[in-house]
């Protein structure tokens, strides 16, 4: 809630009601041999969507099997994630597909959810470039209706309905899978490697007619 004083010279409340939690972990250099590995073993498959260029997506969508010390890793990031900005303390999760995506230089990719996934995750590699690397874009759920004037002379928490992090070398980012996000505009010209995953509740769970064992 931030309070304050404007030209109506009157005292005002503005309440951001719902927030979208996206946590940025600096992984160090636990994925520098993961990576170092993996960028060269994977069969890629081109991104041909409408609104993707030169974006590749790994062929395996398990990569993550062969890597359990890394994988118990992001686990114990997704369950901070979970545990402790979410309170979600009442469901266990686990880690479910884990692909790689190759982004050239120009290259970005369109928007898009995570379906069947609660909680997803993107790890950059150590080789990513520190300067011009696509942006990992994320949108707002709130639309305006274009008959309306919705166009804001300046872009602010209030009104924006779209937002960037910044993609570096050992990042880890986490986020609700049902956000819509995509690779903004790779201007690098080293090639962006990432690995992204996805999650889902295990175990039993909810009450009553409404609980469920997976
Ligand atoms: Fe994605």
């Amino acid at each position: 809630m931030r309070w304050a004083k404007v030209q109506i010279n009157m005292q005002l409340e503005v309440n951001q009601l719902f927030s979208y939690p996206v946590v940025v972990i600096n992984l160090d250099d636990f994925f520098v041999s993961f990576f170092e590995k993996e960028r060269k073993n994977q069969i890629w498959r081109e991104n041909i969507h409408e609104h993707c260029f030169n974006n590749y997506v790994s062929k395996d969508m398990n990569i993550l099997e062969k890597y359990p010390k890394e994988k118990q890793k992001l686990l114990d990031c997704v369950n901070f994630y979970k545990n402790e900005i979410m309170k979600w303390t009442d469901v266990e999760l686990s880690i479910t597909t884990s692909w790689m995506t190759k982004t050239k230089q120009n290259g970005f990719s369109k928007p898009h959810s995570h379906k069947n996934s609660l909680v997803s995750g993107v790890v950059y590699d150590s080789s990513t470039s520190e300067k011009n690397a696509g942006p990992l874009y994320f949108q707002s759920t709130k639309t305006y209706s274009s008959i309306l004037p919705c166009n804001p002379s300046t872009f602010n928490y209030e009104n924006c309905t779209e937002a960037y992090i910044d993609v570096l070398p050992n990042r880890l980012i986490l986020f609700e899978s049902c956000l819509k996000h995509h690779i903004g505009k790779h201007l690098s010209p080293v090639t962006r490697y990432s690995l992204a995953f996805n999650t889902f509740p295990k175990g039993s769970f909810g009450f009553a007619d409404s609980s469920l064992i997976v």
